[in-house]
């Protein structure tokens, strides 16, 4: 079935004079976005001083995705944060990029996921069999605990000492808030000054940056091992045959880290609470999980069996996808969705956006894992369905977060039922992800003698 709607361009109404529509995207930004496409398939907006578009049509967000070329990474937001992130995979240029990304592909492969997979168990293991009956936890909190730490004992390698580890996971927070504030609110020198906030993020840095120096040093100390951390110290530039330094190796490891925690945690954490609120869902992925794991500790083994379990994830993924916006920038004189765009135009596309369609994803505010077996992501419109990006920038790690998520989703309610607080809400904060803030939840053991 074709869904493909006459191109038109338009203009979002509402600008304000230097701000743009920089108050709408800061205050409502969900509502806004999701407002756009009735002004046409690319839609002009002001981001401050700076014009971008808004790419509102599937098939024209596919384009711009699969042509990494023409619409490369780039945008007032983007050169920011490149200028704390370095030339990383997510940061780099498409030439840069093309090497980088052959050369660490490798490390997300089905063996090395399988691998992984033994990591995401122990930790799940770990969460769970600290709960207690009754026990009041913040699974947001307890879910990115979980995520970092089976995210950073993956990509720094098992030989990781386990100090290290725990280093990186202790300053990773306080580095990545201040990398976001200093991005969405660039205040320049006043970072320089010593005040509590900046002297706690300048020590976080430096704690960081030394604890990832030092497993950098005891691997090239030790060379010949097949983890992400070897694939980066024996990788060399395509054009130049030049390998990377300690920096850039740093740099690849604390994004990777940095892309790899709270996308996830979020999407548990939304998870847990839209199945709290839809019992008929929640008593599904009980039957299922009961029927294929009967309490124990979820593999990748059991990945067929949670079929419906599956399905909440992607559901999760489509009505909240934790990654919702992200710029591109033309390189050269192009057209799109039928308009002409000149070199270094910016471009948004937000997968919140495209996802919320409702001539694609019928009442699409409604949690509803069931469209996926009514309609499969396979058959929608290219562009369509798109939290994880696509084209060759999309998420590299993709699987590893579908079968993390799955899995984790699935040990924790063969064991546990997450009940909120009465009369208690979720509110959505939009910031670099998007996710639910802290969400109390009261733990209630499973198992014939406890439900009721
Ligand atoms: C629910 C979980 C996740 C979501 C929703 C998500 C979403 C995304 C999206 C949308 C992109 C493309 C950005 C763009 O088009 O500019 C991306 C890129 C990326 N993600 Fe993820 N991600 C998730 C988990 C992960 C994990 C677990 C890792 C690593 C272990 C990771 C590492 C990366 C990296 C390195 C890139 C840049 C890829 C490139 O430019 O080649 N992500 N992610």
């Amino acid at each position: 079935m074709s869904t493909k709607l006459p191109s038109r361009t338009g203009k979002a109404p509402g600008a304000w004079p230097l701000l743009g529509h920089a108050w709408q995207l800061h205050s409502r930004p969900l509502e806004f976005l999701s407002s756009l496409p009735a002004h046409g398939d690319l839609v002009r907006i002001g981001m401050g001083p700076w014009p971008a578009y808004v790419v509102c049509e599937p098939e024209a967000a596919h384009r711009m995705l699969t042509d990494s070329r023409t619409f490369d990474k780039g945008g007032p937001f983007f050169d920011k944060a490149r200028v704390l992130f370095g030339s990383s995979l997510p940061m780099a240029g498409w030439r840069e990029h093309r090497w980088q990304r052959r050369q660490m592909q490798p490390a997300f492969q089905s063996d090395r996921i399988e691998r992984y997979a033994v990591v995401m168990g122990e930790e799940v293991d770990r969460m769970t069999s600290r709960w207690q009956p009754g026990l009041r936890v913040d699974v947001t909190d307890a879910l990115t605990t979980l995520t970092l730490r089976i995210v950073t004992r993956s990509v720094l390698g098992a030989e990781a000492q386990d100090e290290a580890v725990a280093e990186v996971q202790q300053s990773l927070h306080t580095v990545i808030d201040g990398i976001y504030q200093r991005v969405m609110l660039p205040l320049g020198p006043l970072y320089r000054l010593p005040t509590p906030a900046n002297r706690r993020y300048r020590r976080a840095c430096v704690r960081l940056h030394r604890a990832i120096d030092g497993i950098i040093a005891a691997r090239r100390a030790a060379p010949g091992g097949d983890d992400l951390v070897s694939m980066l110290l024996a990788a060399t530039n395509d054009d130049t045959g030049a390998p990377m330094t300690d920096t850039d190796i740093r740099d690849q490891l604390m994004v990777m880290i940095g892309a790899g925690f709270e996308t996830t945690a979020n999407s548990l954490a939304f998870a847990l609470w839209l199945l709290s609120r839809h019992p008929d869902v929640e008593s599904r992925v009980h039957d299922e999980v009961d029927r294929t794991l009967a309490g124990r500790t979820a593999t990748t083994a059991d990945l067929d069996g949670l079929t419906h379990t599956r399905r909440v994830i992607n559901e999760v993924l489509r009505l909240y996808p934790a990654g919702w916006f992200f710029t591109r920038v033309t390189t050269t004189d192009t057209t799109l969705a039928g308009h002409q765009l000149p070199k270094g135009t910016a471009l948004l596309y937000s997968a919140y956006l495209l996802q919320h369609r409702p001539e694609l994803f019928p009442d699409p505010e409604r949690f509803d894992p069931d469209r996926w077996a009514a309609r499969p992501a396979e058959t929608l419109p290219r562009g369509a369905h798109v939290p994880f990006g696509g084209g060759n920038r999309k998420c590299i790690g993709d699987q590893f977060a579908l079968i993390e998520m799955t899995l984790a989703l699935a040990t924790v309610c063969a064991r546990w039922r997450l009940v909120p607080d009465p009369g208690s809400t979720m509110t959505v904060r939009v910031r670099g992800t998007l996710g639910p803030g802290p969400l109390t939840m009261t733990c209630r053991p499973r198992g014939k003698a406890s439900e009721g």
